[in-house]
């Protein structure tokens, strides 16, 4: 028999509890004995529960029991869970959780410290809910060299995104009908910011490359500034926009890590990922293209992740699991504007057919973009592969005559960054 305890009675935490009772049998099958739900932390009561009996406000419950030796950590933010997930790793405890905030802020350090104190550190549903990532990029892919990941990292974003392409929506209705159906927050920076797709990549990243990636290292743009002229061009270009965390090594050991709306032929596997889905496309050098699609978030889809996580522990209990990576370093992350990408611009230019010329003066052969009652006043295109320095410098160049009104890469059909053009 084997003690676990939940910290966080939220969303997660009550699928977690639910999803053990509903599946218990199987579950301590699986885990390969029995289980019981000692403690649920939580500041508020919940007193009609079945397992109403077993929640605390104490932390140090948990901590102190000694017939505890798995809890899940599925109270989010980084306060106070870091502290209790550090207290917990270093009194032996294995400690599972699907926040992804934690792990990209601190998951060296809490690796470090679960491989000190011969317990696992485990964080299955950090990316991507209920889609099984993690493990399958540490175990079954470990024989190939990832040469790139590209993902739809958030829900919320392509629920959006979806609707201003599916139904016309702008940016603002496509929020609120997200906010109406419970997938945006009231604040929804974390999700239209790309933060937290920024949090995932960076997951990710660490795992692939072994050496961990800050959030603060990565570019991160959100998809505020997609307008519906925006979604037009994509269309007449065969395209969709979708917000996608990318990441790469180069070959002199720099890593390219980025979030940013990008432009999406529709021959590519994402650009089929729609609404609440997520999708990672992992390129393995001998495995070449897989991808990982399903439900990134979700009461159930994210229990699913983390009670499997639990399972595992209760398998290992005396065994560690790969899952490691080093620290980062502060150059380790290239410079995003030194990356080669073919970009999309859509752009003012009050003379038209002068602006268009300058486009191709300088930046040789384009692919003009148009659509039935485009504004007279703008001009969209998409430029040869270049690096983005060499891009911006160009459109610089081209200030008196076209006033840039939103820029990203194109993601070609193969899920690279080749041009369109
Ligand atoms: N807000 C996140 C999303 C939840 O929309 O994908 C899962 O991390």
């Amino acid at each position: 028999m084997q003690g676990i305890a939940i910290m966080g009675h939220g969303v997660v935490g009550s699928g977690v509890a639910e999803l053990f009772f509903q599946n218990r049998d199987r579950i301590e099958r699986g885990a390969g004995e029995p289980l019981e739900l000692r403690h649920v932390l939580d500041l508020r009561a919940f007193p009609n529960l079945a397992y109403s009996d077993v929640f605390t406000t104490q932390f140090e419950d948990i901590l102190n029991d000694p017939a505890v030796s798995v809890v899940a950590e599925v109270m989010g933010g980084l306060k106070p869970a870091y502290d209790y997930v550090k207290r917990l790793l270093c009194v032996g405890k294995h400690v599972v959780t699907s926040n992804k905030e934690l792990v990209a802020a601190k998951g060296a350090e809490l690796l470090g410290l679960a491989r000190e104190h011969g317990v696992n550190f485990l964080f299955e549903a950090s990316v991507g809910g209920g889609i099984p990532i993690l493990r399958p990029l540490a175990q079954c892919l470990a024989a190939n060299t990832i040469t790139e990941i590209l993902g739809i990292l958030n829900g919320t974003t392509n629920f959006m995104l979806t609707k201003m392409f599916r139904e016309g929506m702008g940016f603002d209705e496509a929020l609120s009908t997200a906010q109406r159906l419970g997938y945006a927050e009231r604040d929804p920076s974390a999700d239209v910011d790309g933060h937290d797709a920024c949090r995932k990549i960076c997951i990710l990243a660490s795992l692939a490359y072994g050496r961990h990636v800050y959030p603060a290292q990565v570019h991160t743009a959100g998809i505020r500034t997609i307008a519906k002229t925006d979604v037009l061009y994509a269309a007449a270009a065969g395209a969709v926009i979708k917000l996608i965390g990318r990441t790469a090594m180069q070959p002199n050991g720099r890593l390219q890590c980025t979030v940013s709306p990008m432009l999406v032929t529709n021959s590519s596997p994402l650009a089929t990922v729609d609404d609440v889905f997520n999708a990672i496309l992992v390129r393995g050098d001998a495995t070449g293209d897989v991808m990982f699609y399903g439900r990134g978030a979700g009461k159930l889809p994210t229990a699913s992740a983390v009670v499997a996580d639990m399972m595992d522990c209760v398998k290992h209990l005396h065994a560690r699991k790969t899952l490691f990576w080093e620290e980062g370093e502060a150059d380790y992350v290239a410079d995003w504007r030194q990356q080669t990408a073919a970009l999309y611009v859509r752009a003012k230019a009050a003379d038209h057919e002068a602006a268009f010329g300058a486009v191709e003066q300088a930046f040789g052969c384009v692919r003009p973009l148009d659509y039935p009652e485009a504004p007279a006043h703008e001009l969209a295109f998409i430029t040869p592969a270049a690096p983005r320095t060499e891009q911006e410098e160009k459109l610089q160049s081209l200030s008196t005559v076209l006033e840039p009104l939103n820029v990203f890469p194109v993601c070609g059909s193969t899920g690279g960054t080749e041009s369109l053009c």
